[in-house]
């Protein structure tokens, strides 16, 4: 059997725009972000998703920066509706007021994904770096809910907040959402920039992961829990993005498409865009999808694991961020050589235990 064969993408991230209001210093876009004037039109990005569904995908993630910062956010949805793909779309919630959201719901948005920093104002607005951003997300998740779309959560964990846990868990249930995904922050982007502010101890992991499973079985079905640990505290990799350029792919501002949205930080590889190829020969032929799709890549000891076709390898951008080579084990695993690189950043977190904006670069332009 051919390891590397590719079946088509499922799913696509589109995303949009990097401008957004909110300033998390976690942000997983790139430290270098696309400026409005480099961002694909709105013919461009319809012509990707009659692309990617002719492909085979089915959904397509609308995320960003904020997607809604877009003016023709209603056209793009509308012009995925059309070519038969179901919408997720990844919001703040600050840019879309009642008369939007109605037209949203009109065009067919069936499913939307709000961030959230915090469980009160000061912590929501303190992370997000935006006065009134609790407030505004409040009003917004229950008109989506009112609208008949479905709602999850996101609550991204970090040091600061992890203790709004099960604060931010009762909120979701309170506001009718029907899943929250719990998520630590992983470390890309502005995460990795700010890493050592926002890392948790141990001892906050542990009470997170006690939090969520007693909600889960206080919850029952009423709310689906879902729970994302920090990489750096696991034994064995995750399946990032269900292998490289096995189940999905990113589309940047700019229309550069992408294994996942820290691709680019791979430096030795060159991302074609859409303007210049199609999504099917990108996907299928170039060689960013096909030097780490599969398993003929790997090195050892993954090569001989019997895991490989579990995790895939982990995460190619965590392995260049924490030993310098996107080739190499994720030093996640335990089987890594170079595991101690891992635990060195542990151990630097652990020196310099202050979170909070005196400490954290907030994103920007
Ligand atoms: Fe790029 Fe994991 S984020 S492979």
């Amino acid at each position: 059997m051919n390891q590397n064969h590719a079946d088509p993408p499922l799913a696509i991230l589109a995303e949009l725009t990097h401008r957004c209001p909110l300033r998390c210093p976690y942000c997983s876009n790139p430290t270098a972000l696309v400026g409005r004037s480099g961002e694909l039109s709105t013919a461009e990005w319809a012509d990707v998703f009659r692309q990617a569904a002719d492909m085979g995908a089915l959904q397509v993630h609308m995320s960003g920066g904020e997607p809604a910062a877009r003016k023709d956010l209603e056209k793009l949805c509308q012009a995925a509706v059309d070519a038969g793909l179901y919408i997720n779309l990844i919001t703040s919630g600050l840019m879309i007021d009642g008369a939007r959201l109605d037209r949203l719901a009109a065009i067919g948005v069936p499913h939307v994904q709000l961030s959230v920093q915090g469980s009160d104002a000061a912590m929501c607005d303190a992370v997000g770096g935006y006065d009134g951003a609790f407030a505004i997300k409040q009003d917004f998740a229950r008109a989506v809910v009112a609208r008949g779309i479905s709602l999850t959560l996101n609550a991204v964990l970090h040091r600061a907040n992890c203790h709004q846990a099960g604060d931010m868990i009762t909120m979701a249930r309170d506001l009718g959402a029907a899943r929250i995904e719990v998520a630590h922050t992983q470390y890309y982007g502005w995460g990795l920039l700010n890493r050592d502010g926002l890392l948790p101890s141990r001892d906050q992991l542990d009470d997170v992961t006690r939090i969520v499973e007693q909600a889960r079985k206080d919850s029952g079905a009423d709310l689906q829990i879902d729970y994302v640990v920090p990489d750096y505290y696991a034994e064995t990799p995750k399946a990032c993005m269900a292998g490289w350029g096995r189940r999905f792919l990113t589309i940047s501002p700019e229309g550069k498409v992408l294994p996942c949205h820290a691709a680019e930080t791979v430096d030795h590889l060159t991302f074609d865009t859409v303007r210049d190829k199609t999504l099917s020969e990108i996907w299928y032929d170039s060689p960013a999808f096909n030097t780490y799709r599969g398993t003929d890549w790997m090195p050892e000891p993954c090569q001989s694991c019997d895991l490989k076709e579990v995790d895939w390898g982990g995460c190619r951008c965590q392995a260049l961020a924490l030993v310098g080579d996107a080739g190499a084990t994720d030093p996640v695993c335990s089987k890594s050589g170079q595991r101690e690189k891992l635990l060195d950043a542990l151990t630097d977190a652990a020196v310099s235990p202050k979170a909070g904006p005196d400490i954290w670069t907030y994103r920007q332009f």
